[in-house]
C-alpha cells in the first residue's frame, strides 16, 4: 500500500441481527472503527465507512425459533434495534445496510456464479446428519448429545459449553435433533467448497511474509498458525432454508454459507451507498481496512481474501486490526446468558451520556488482550478523568473568560518560558495522537488527548489566573488566551473519540468545525472573538447509579439463567399402552417430617384415596414439613415399593423442576377427591 492512499474503505463487522448490541461489540469493533473514520474525515480524506446487519445463518434461525417468530421477523426486529443503538452512540457509518436486501442477494449470488463458472470451487458429496422428522439437514447447533470429553448431556454439535471443547457433530454420543428430538441419521449431500489449500502459498506470501510488521501481533499470529497448520477446502454452501439461494443448477434447497455471503455484504452496502462504489473496492489506491473482533480473524484474513483473490477484480485488505474480547465484571459477555450491558438499555439509564461510555470503552479497549469492564471503573473514569481533568479544564477556561472579558478572547502579551513550553507541547500533540490512530492504537491516542487536557489543567493550576487577576491583569490575558487555544485544539482532537462533547465544546467556543491540520495552532481563536456561555461537558456519576447497574446485572443474570436454561430434548416416543401403565392419583399429604441425617429427604404420609401410605420424597431443600401438610399432590401409586434409608417408600410424588433446580408440586387446579385419577 502506498503511504498516501487516494481513498479509504473502512468496514466494521456486520453484527448478527439476532440480538441487541452490547459494550463488547462497541469496544471491540464499532468504536475503534468510528474513531478511525472520523479521524480520516477530519484529515479531509475520502472515506466510506461501511456496515450493516448480518441477517443470515444459523444464529438467526435459532434466535427466531427461540422467540417463536420467523427469521424475517427476527432480523427486522434486531436490525432496527442495532441500527438505532449505533446511531445513538454516534457511530458515523456512511451506510448501515442489511444482507437480506435484494441488492445483496444479487451481489453475493453473482460472486458465487462467477467463481462457479470459472471452476474455482470443488464439489464434494459427504454424509451429514439429517432429521427425518423435521425433513432437514441439521446444522451443528441443532444437534445435542453427550460430550465425549466431560459427559455433559447437552453438548452442541460444534461445542460443549460445559467444558469448552470444540466438537464435530459426529463426536457426540447419543446425538439428538433439537428440532424434533429425533435421532438424526446420516444422509448424503453435495456442497461446493473453496479449496483454501490452493491459496496457501499465496496467503503465506501475502500475510506471513508481507504483513509481519504492520498487522497486530494477535492477528498475525492467528493467521500464521492457521496457515502453518495447513488449510483445507471449506464448504461455501449449506443445507438450510434461510439465506441467499445458491444460484446454480442442482442446488435446490441450498443456500450460501453465511460466512460466504456476509463479507460480500460490505460490497453490497457500498453499492447501496453510491454508484461510485467500484473505486472503493477495485482501485489499488484504495486502502481497505476491516475492523473486527478476534473471533472473526480467520474469516477476514484467510477466507474472504481468498474469495476476493479467486474473483480477481477486488482489492485486498491493507489491515485487519482485530481486537480481543471485553469481559463484564469478570465474566465473559454472553448474549444467551444475558450477561451484558446492552447499548439501548445503557442510554435509557444514562441519557445523554453516550460519550462517557465511548470514553471508558476506548480507554479500556481490549486492543492487545482481553479486558474487563466494571461499573466501578466506569464511575472512576467519569469522575476522575472526564469530569476532573477534561471537564474541569474547559469549564475554568470558559467561565474565567466570561468573567474577566465578557467572553471576548484576550490577546497574548509577552510569553514566559513556561508559556512557550506549553504552546510547543500543544503544537506537537496532533502528530502524537494521529500517529497512534494510524497505527490503530486508540487507547494510547486517547490517553495523549487526555494529556493535553492535563497540560491545560496544570497550566491553570500553576499560573493561578484567579489570584493573579488582582495583581497582574495583563499577565492573565496571556494565560487565558493560551488556555483557550488549548481548548480550541481539544475540540478538534477529541471529535473522533467524544463527538457529542466536541460539538458542545465548539458551541461553547463559538467555533466552526475545524480540520485536524488546524489543531495545535496558537491562533485558533483570534483575540476579540467572542465565545459562548459555559455549559458542563460532564456530570458526576453517583454511587447509587452504578450500584443500581450492578444490581441490575445480578437480577437479569438470575432471571435469564431461568429463561435461557436448556430444555432437555424430548424423550423417545412411547405408545399409549405404555402410558396407561402409569397409575397416577390425586392424594393429600397428611404428615411430613425430615428423614434424620439426610439433607434432601422428607418422609410423607399420603392419603391416596386407596389407602394411606408412606412415601419418601427428595424435596426437603424446597419445602418445610409444616407448609405442605394438607396440600394435594399427584402421586404415582403403582411404582414398586423401594427401600430408602430404611424406610419403605410406596409410590412417587410428581414434581416439576425449574431451571435453577428448584421443585414444585404438580397439583390439580381445583380440589379433587383423593384417589381421583390423573391421565
Ligand atoms: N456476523 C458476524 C459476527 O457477528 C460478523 C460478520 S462480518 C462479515 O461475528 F464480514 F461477515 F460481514
Ligand atoms: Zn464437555
Amino acid at each position: 500500500m502506498t503511504h498516501n492512499p487516494k481513498r479509504y474503505t473502512v468496514t466494521a463487522a456486520l453484527p448478527y441481527a439476532n440480538g441487541p448490541v452490547h459494550i463488547g461489540h462497541l469496544a471491540g469493533v464499532y468504536l475503534p472503527a468510528d474513531i478511525y473514520a472520523r479521524y480520516l474525515r477530519l484529515q479531509n480524506r475520502d472515506v466510506k465507512f461501511i456496515c450493516g446487519s448480518d441477517e443470515h445463518g444459523v444464529p438467526i434461525t435459532i434466535r427466531a425459533k427461540k422467540e417463536g417468530i420467523t427469521p424475517q421477523q427476527a432480523v427486522d426486529k434486531y436490525h432496527e434495534l442495532i441500527r438505532d443503538s449505533f446511531r445513538d452512540f454516534n457511530i458515523s457509518f456512511d451506510v448501515y445496510d442489511r444482507t437480506s436486501s435484494k441488492i445483496h442477494a444479487e451481489t453475493a449470488g453473482d460472486f458465487f456464479k462467477k467463481l462457479h463458472a470459472e471452476g474455482k470451487f470443488i464439489e464434494q458429496t459427504t454424509q451429514q446428519y439429517y432429521d427425518e422428522k423435521a425433513q432437514q439437514f441439521l446444522a451443528d447447533r441443532y444437534i445435542v448429545g453427550t460430550c465425549p470429553k466431560c459427559g455433559n448431556e447437552n453438548a452442541y454439535g460444534d461445542q460443549c459449553e460445559a467444558c469448552g471443547t470444540s466438537l464435530n457433530a459426529t463426536d457426540l454420543i447419543n446425538p439428538k435433533s433439537t428440532l424434533s428430538g429425533a435421532v438424526p441419521v446420516m444422509r448424503e449431500t453435495k456442497h461446493w467448497y473453496l479449496p483454501l489449500n490452493e491459496y496457501e502459498p499465496w496467503l503465506r506470501e501475502w500475510i506471513v511474509e508481507g504483513h509481519k510488521s504492520d498487522w497486530k501481533s494477535n492477528v498475525y499470529g492467528q493467521c500464521k498458525s492457521w496457515i502453518d497448520q495447513g488449510l483445507q477446502p471449506r464448504a461455501v454452501t449449506r443445507d438450510l432454508d434461510w439465506g441467499v439461494p445458491v444460484p446454480v443448477e442442482g442446488a435446490e434447497g441450498k443456500v450460501l454459507y453465511v460466512w460466504f455471503d456476509a463479507p460480500i455484504g460490505y460490497i453490497s452496502a457500498t453499492k447501496a451507498l453510491t454508484d461510485d462504489w467500484e473505486k472503493y473496492w477495485k482501485d489499488e489506491e484504495t486502502k481497505l481496512v476491516h475492523f473486527i473482533g478476534k473471533d472473526n480473524i480467520v474469516f477476514h484474513c484467510i477466507i474472504f481474501p481468498s474469495m476476493l483473490k479467486a474473483h480477481g477484480d477486488y482489492i485486498l485488505p491493507d489491515n485487519v486490526p482485530a481486537n480481543e474480547f471485553l469481559n463484564l465484571e469478570g465474566e465473559k459477555i454472553s448474549t444467551s446468558r444475558n450477561w451484558a450491558v446492552w447499548l439501548h438499555e445503557y442510554l435509557q439509564d444514562f441519557e445523554g451520556k453516550a460519550d462517557v461510555l465511548r470514553y471508558v470503552l476506548c480507554a479500556n479497549a481490549p486492543e492487545t488482550k482481553d479486558n474487563d469492564f466494571t461499573w466501578k471503573d466506569y464511575q472512576a473514569r467519569n469522575n476522575s478523568e472526564l469530569l476532573s481533568i477534561l471537564g474541569n479544564f474547559i469549564n475554568r477556561a470558559v467561565v474565567l473568560t466570561q468573567k474577566y472579558y465578557e467572553g471576548d478572547v484576550p490577546a497574548r502579551g509577552e510569553l514566559t518560558d513556561y508559556d512557550k513550553t506549553v504552546l510547543a507541547d500543544l503544537e506537537g500533540m496532533p502528530l502524537v495522537i494521529s500517529t497512534y490512530i494510524e497505527r490503530y492504537r486508540f487507547r494510547d491516542a486517547l490517553s495523549e488527548l487526555m494529556n493535553l487536557a492535563r497540560l491545560g489543567n496544570k497550566y491553570l493550576a500553576d499560573t493561578e489566573p484567579w489570584k493573579l487577576i488582582k495583581t497582574d491583569a495583563e499577565r492573565v490575558k496571556t494565560i487565558m488566551n493560551i488556555a483557550l487555544q488549548i481548548s480550541a485544539s481539544l475540540s478538534i482532537l477529541m471529535e473522533p473519540f467524544l463527538p457529542a462533547s466536541a460539538t458542545k465544546l465548539r458551541t461553547m467556543l463559538n467555533m466552526p468545525q475545524g480540520q485536524w491540520a488546524d489543531a495545535g495552532a496558537a491562533d485558533l481563536l483570534q483575540p476579540g472573538h467572542t465565545i459562548g456561555k459555559p455549559e458542563l461537558l460532564f456530570e458526576k456519576v453517583e454511587d447509587a447509579a452504578v450500584e443500581a447497574q450492578v444490581q441490575k446485572l445480578l437480577d437479569t443474570k438470575k432471571a435469564n439463567e431461568m429463561a435461557n436454561a436448556v430444555v432437555e430434548p424430548a424423550k423417545e416416543d412411547i405408545t399409549f399402552e405404555d402410558f396407561t401403565k402409569l397409575d397416577i392419583r390425586v392424594g393429600t399429604i397428611l404428615e411430613a417430617e425430615k428423614v434424620a441425617k439426610t439433607k434432601k429427604l422428607l418422609k410423607l404420609k399420603v392419603d391416596t384415596g386407596i389407602d394411606q401410605r408412606t412415601v419418601v420424597s427428595g424435596i426437603a431443600e424446597f419445602f418445610k414439613p409444616e407448609d405442605i401438610v394438607g396440600q394435594q399432590v399427584s402421586i404415582l401409586v403403582n411404582l414398586a415399593p423401594r427401600e430408602i434409608k430404611g424406610i419403605t417408600s410406596q409410590g412417587m410424588i410428581l414434581m416439576a423442576e425449574n431451571a435453577d433446580g428448584s421443585l414444585a408440586f404438580v397439583q390439580p387446579s381445583k380440589e379433587i377427591r383423593n384417589g381421583g385419577t390423573v391421565s
